[in-house]
């Protein structure tokens, strides 16, 4: 059986974990939106106005941090005016990127401001750089969260919300460098800066402005955009005309057009997807690298505003809807993220899975009234006590925990650890498809009490939930970590993923 040993200093603190690496993503594609959020005023489901009430119930358990809408690429053809005011009066339009649907702009900015009061996550909106204006991103702002008189303010009244509200994070749009307008890095540097000025800090409403940033290990986009942050005759007090920057990376086990099923793949398949997901360390590393050249003090966060699985949509399923189903296979693509996230918690300020509902690795599939919570949900719900807390280095160490996967490596042992409020947290993954893996905590500078562990397993990779079997792949109670005079001792099974909190003593 493999083993490995996790040497973990208990007394050396690490940088936090920011809570928003646990963030989300709502976009106008596919049944996210329309059926996953939105059910309307009238639906037979229950709802608060529109937004379905079980989902933000599920959501809730999540302590979502943040909500990345409307796009995506759809936000770099939404034009937020189109969605305010009555309902049955807004223009409509065509979703060209997502199904050549017509969108109904029901769900506009007051009805995700509601959801993301509801849900009690931090608004993150994404401006349209591709297709708008400087002055119609000027006035979303001013809109949101100007107070007193100003014609946006009033505007915004007129619709029935006195009160500005509040709006930290802010896109300056999304993969310019393709469906956000197919750019050059050096433009689209200048339009950040550009669309910066202009998006105002409102009374004492301060936004964190994310610029487009690069796709995968493009690490030249991402040089020349930290080339632009410092602005021109703000040295007196230097300021960034940007305080993130973003990047994407998706999963996939083989080429674009090879994506494969989401539940039908045979054990080469799962391997070729771990290491897939644990290239994600190498291009943390090397965005964070150019950005230390430029920003060493790091003020501008590294924001990964998408991330997950992609594969090929179900069987009889609309192409541009996206809409694949989630399998243990994807928990362990999402636990093993978490990790890495965790050991690049300096630099890495937010991330947002792709996408919340109904749309590439989701936490939650409805199909009419029926809602299933997905194995990636688990993996939220179980790391959740991550957020904000201490990271903890964790040194693995193991002959035999890997296989060689193309011309790559993959550890088939995954770890972090983090501290808060005097309680160690540690997640750990087994991504061997067969075999158990016999793990050591080795724990240095420090004791624990009693550990609370729960495990999400199945009898295979490809087990999944659905309406019929909700709970195919859920967490359940495990007793079988061992306090020992180094730190604990457990067994993990295949293909499983483990957490457990313990008090520090
Ligand atoms: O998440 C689906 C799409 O993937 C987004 O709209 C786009 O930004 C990315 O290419």
């Amino acid at each position: 059986m493999p083993n490995a040993t996790a040497v973990i200093n208990l007394d050396i603190e690490g940088p936090t974990i920011s809570r928003h690496i646990y963030g989300h993503f709502a976009e106008h594609l596919g049944r996210c939106v329309y059926d996953g959020f939105w059910v309307g005023e009238d639906s037979p489901i229950p709802n608060e106005g529109g937004i379905r009430l079980d989902v933000v119930q599920a959501l809730r358990a999540l302590n979502i941090p943040n909500l990345r809408w409307p796009g995506g690429c759809f936000a770099d053809e939404y034009h937020w005016k189109d969605g305010i005011g009555p309902r049955e009066q807004r223009p409509r339009m065509v979703n060209t990127h997502w199904g050549d649907v017509e969108e109904n702009n029901h769900f506009g900015t007051h009805e995700f401001m509601a959801l993301c009061e509801l849900l009690g996550a931090e608004p993150y909106i994404s401006g349209n750089v591709g297709s708008g204006t400087v002055q119609e991103m000027s006035e979303w702002v001013e809109y949101l969260t100007r107070d007193g008189d100003s014609p946006m303010a009033r505007l915004r009244r007129s619709n029935g919300r006195d009160e500005p509200w509040r709006v930290k994070f802010w896109g300056i749009g999304n993969e310019t460098w393709g469906c956000g307008g197919n750019m050059r890095a050096e433009y689209s540097a200048d339009l950040a800066r550009q669309y910066a000025t202009y998006c105002r800090d409102h009374g004492d409403n301060k936004l964190y402005r994310i610029a487009s940033g690069a796709r995968d290990d493009d690490y030249k986009w991402t040089e020349t955009l930290m080339q632009q942050i410092s602005c021109f005759g703000c040295e007196a007090t230097p300021k960034n005309y940007f305080q993130g920057l973003s990047f994407h990376y998706y999963t996939l086990a083989g080429p674009w057009e090879a994506k494969g099923s989401a539940t039908v793949f045979d054990t080469d398949d799962h391997y070729r997807t771990m290491a897939a997901a644990q290239r994600i360390d190498r291009l943390l590393t090397g965005h964070s690298t150019v950005m230390d050249m430029y920003d060493p003090r790091r003020t501008v966060g590294l924001v990964l505003d998408e991330w997950g699985t992609w594969w090929d949509v179900e069987p009889g399923t609309n192409p541009g809807f996206l809409f694949q189903q989630n399998s243990l296979r994807d928990a362990l693509v999402a636990s093993t993220h978490f990790d890495i996230f965790h050991r690049h918690a300096a630099r890495l300020y937010m991330a947002n899975i792709a996408q919340t509902v109904n749309v590439l690795q989701a936490m939650i599939l409805t199909d009419g009234d029926a809602l299933v919570l997905t194995p990636t949900y688990h993996v939220f719900e179980m790391n959740k006590g991550h957020q904000d807390a201490t990271s903890l280095t964790v040194h693995l160490v193991s002959d035999d925990a890997r296989r060689s996967v193309g011309d790559t490596e993959l550890e088939t042992v995954s770890a972090s650890a983090s501290v808060k409020d005097g309680k160690v947290l540690v997640s750990l993954s087994n991504l061997d498809a067969g075999e158990p893996a016999e793990i050591t905590l080795d724990l240095r500078g420090g004791t624990v009490g009693e550990p609370v562990a729960r495990i999400l397993t199945a009898d295979k990779l490809q087990a999944h939930n659905t309406p019929e079997d909700p709970a195919a792949v859920a967490p359940r109670p495990f007793d079988g970590v061992t306090v020992t005079d180094r730190g604990v001792s457990l067994t993990l099974p295949p293909h499983s993923f483990l957490t457990f909190q313990a008090a520090l003593d």
